[in-house]
C-alpha cells in the first residue's frame, strides 16, 4: 500500500503555524553528542523519520538513545565503536556526519558511503581532504569512507566551496585536535552555528561561528549538555511562500526571521506585506504574486531547498522569473511535476524560465525529494481541482505534522492510503 496526499486547489490559506527544530541541524547535533563521554539532550527536535534512523546509526556505533516526542537523550559510550553499519547509513544520507566525530574519539571511521540522491551527485571529496589536512590517512574505496590517525593536529583548510557537510565534519574532528585549525570559505548556515553554539557549551573553543572563516583551538576532551535545536527555517519560509502563493495570511511561529531575511525581501518584491518578530514572522499577500527571479547560493544567499518553492510561487506570478541552481544540479528534476500541473516552465542547464499563469490544473504528480514534494503541494494549493502527490514519504522526512498544519490553514489536504495508479 502506497500514500498519496489528496490536495483541493483554491483555499486562501490563514491562521497561524508553529514550526520546531530544523531537520538539517538536529542529525549534525545528534552526531556532536558522540564528541562527549556521557549523556547529551537535545530539546525541540523534530518529530520525522530521520531522527529515529539517525538514533539507529548511533547505536550502531554504541551509544544508548532514547527518542521522546521533541527530546532526544544520547549517551555516548567511553570508546564509541569506530565503523557505522551500512544499513543504518544507507537509509540516511545525513549520517556521513559521524566521520568527523568518529575520527576526534577513535581516531578511526569506518563510514559506507550513503549512496546518490535524487537532487544530484554529492560527492565526499571536500569531507575527506579536510580531515587529510588535519593528519588522518583517507580513503574512499569499496564503497565507504576510511580515516586513519595516530593524532590530529589542527591545520588551515581552504574549502573549495562553502559546503555545509563538509564544514561539520571538519569542524568535529578539529574540536579534539591538538592546536589550531582554520577552515576557510566555510559553510555560514544557521545550522552550522546552532552546531558551533553546541560545541561551545561542551567546551570546544571556536571563534568566527556564523562568518566564512572558523578558528578551532583543539582541547583534550568535551563535556555533553543539553541542547534546544532551532527552529527550521525551510519548513518556515515553505509556509511563508504557502501563504504568498495562496493570497493569503499566516503567521510563523518558531523560527528567527533573520534567518529568512531574503526570503521575506523577495516575497515583499513579489508583492507581499511581512511583519517579523523576535522568533515569529507574518506574511500577507493581496492580489496575484509579481514574477521575481531567484539564484540559489550557500547561505546568506536563496537555499538551493527552497528552489522548488521559489518555482511553484513562480508558476503562478504575473510575469516571467528566472531560476538559477547553483548548489545541486538534478534539483530542476522537479521541474517535470510541475508542467504535470500546467506550470508554463522550461529548464536549459542551471536556468529555469518559468512564465506565471494564472491557474493550474491538477494532477497527479510524484514528489522525488522532500522540498520538491512540499513544492509540489504548494502548487497543488493553487491548482483548479484535486491534485494527487504521490511519494510522500520523503515529504514526511522534513515536514514534521505537514498535512495537519496546512489543514489547520485552512488548505483542503489529506493523506490517503490505497495502492498507487502510474
Ligand atoms: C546540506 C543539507 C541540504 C542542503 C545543502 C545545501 C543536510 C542534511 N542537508 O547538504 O538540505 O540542500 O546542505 O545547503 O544538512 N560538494 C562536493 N564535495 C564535497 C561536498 C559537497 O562537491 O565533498 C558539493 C555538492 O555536490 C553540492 C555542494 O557541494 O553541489 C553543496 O553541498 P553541501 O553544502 O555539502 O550539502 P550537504 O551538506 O550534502
Amino acid at each position: 500500500m502506497a500514500e498519496h496526499f489528496r490536495v483541493g486547489g483554491g483555499a486562501r490559506l490563514a491562521g497561524e503555524v508553529q514550526v520546531v527544530g530544523a531537520k538539517n541541524s538536529v542529525l549534525k547535533l545528534m552526531a556532536a553528542a558522540l564528541l562527549a563521554e556521557g549523556t547529551t539532550t537535545l530539546t525541540n527536535c523534530p518529530e520525522i523519520l530521520d531522527v529515529p534512523l539517525m538514533a539507529d546509526v548511533l547505536r550502531s556505533l554504541g551509544c544508548t538513545v532514547c527518542v521522546e516526542g521533541s527530546t532526544v537523550t544520547i549517551t555516548a559510550p567511553s570508546q564509541p565503536c569506530e565503523r557505522a553499519d551500512y544499513r543504518s547509513v544507507s537509509r540516511l544520507r545525513a549520517s556521513v556526519c559521524v566521520l568527523g566525530p568518529l575520527v576526534a574519539r577513535c581516531r578511526r571511521a569506518v563510514v559506507p558511503l550513503p549512496g546518490g540522491d535524487a537532487i544530484g551527485s554529492r560527492p565526499l571529496d571536500m569531507h575527506a581532504n579536510g580531515l587529510r589536512k588535519l593528519g588522518a590517512r583517507t580513503e574512499i574505496n569499496h564503497g565507504r569512507v576510511v580515516a586513519d590517525a595516530e593524532d590530529l593536529r589542527g591545520a588551515q583548510i581552504w574549502l573549495d566551496f562553502p559546503s555545509v557537510g563538509a564544514t561539520e565534519n571538519i569542524l568535529m574532528a578539529a574540536v579534539l585536535a591538538e592546536g589550531t585549525t582554520v577552515i576557510d570559505n566555510a559553510a555560514r548556515e544557521p545550522e552550522i552555528v546552532d552546531l558551533c553554539t553546541m560545541l561551545q557549551q561542551m567546551g570546544a573553543k571556536i571563534e568566527g561561528s556564523g562568518s566564512s572563516t572558523l578558528t578551532v583551538h583543539g582541547v583534550s576532551s568535551l563535556q555533553p549538555t543539553e541542547h534546544r535545536v532551532i527552529g527550521d527555517r525551510i519548513v518556515g519560509a515553505t509556509w511563508a511562500f504557502a501563504a504568498a502563493m495562496t493570497q493569503g495570511e499566516v503567521t510563523v511561529r518558531g523560527v528567527n526571521p533573520h534567518h529568512i531575511d531574503l526570503v521575506l525581501d523577495k516575497l515583499r518584491a513579489a508583492g507581499a506585506d511581512t511583519r517579523t518578530d523576535t522568533d515569529s514572522f507574518t506574511v500577507a499577500m493581496d492580489g496575484r504574486p509579481a514574477a521575481v527571479d531567484f539564484v540559489t547560493l550557500p547561505y546568506p544567499g536563496f537555499a538551493t531547498d527552497l528552489q522548488p518553492m521559489a518555482i511553484a510561487l513562480s508558476a503562478v506570478a504575473d510575469g516571467t522569473s528566472m531560476i538559477t541552481e547553483n548548489v545541486f544540479e538534478a534539483r530542476f528534476r522537479f521541474v517535470d511535476e510541475m508542467v504535470r500541473l500546467g506550470a508554463d516552465a522550461r529548464t536549459d542547464g542551471h536556468h529555469a524560465v518559468v512564465r506565471g499563469v494564472s491557474r493550474l490544473s491538477s494532477a497527479p504528480v510524484w514528489a522525488s525529494d522532500i522540498r520538491a514534494g512540499a513544492g509540489l503541494v504548494l502548487a497543488g494549493l493553487c491548482a483548479e481541482g484535486t491534485s494527487e502527490v504521490w511519494d510522500v514519504e520523503h515529504i514526511d522526512r522534513g515536514y514534521p505534522r505537514f498535512v495537519e498544519n496546512l489543514r489547520a490553514m485552512g488548505a483542503e489536504v489529506s493523506r490517503v492510503t490505497t495502492d498507487p495508479v502510474r
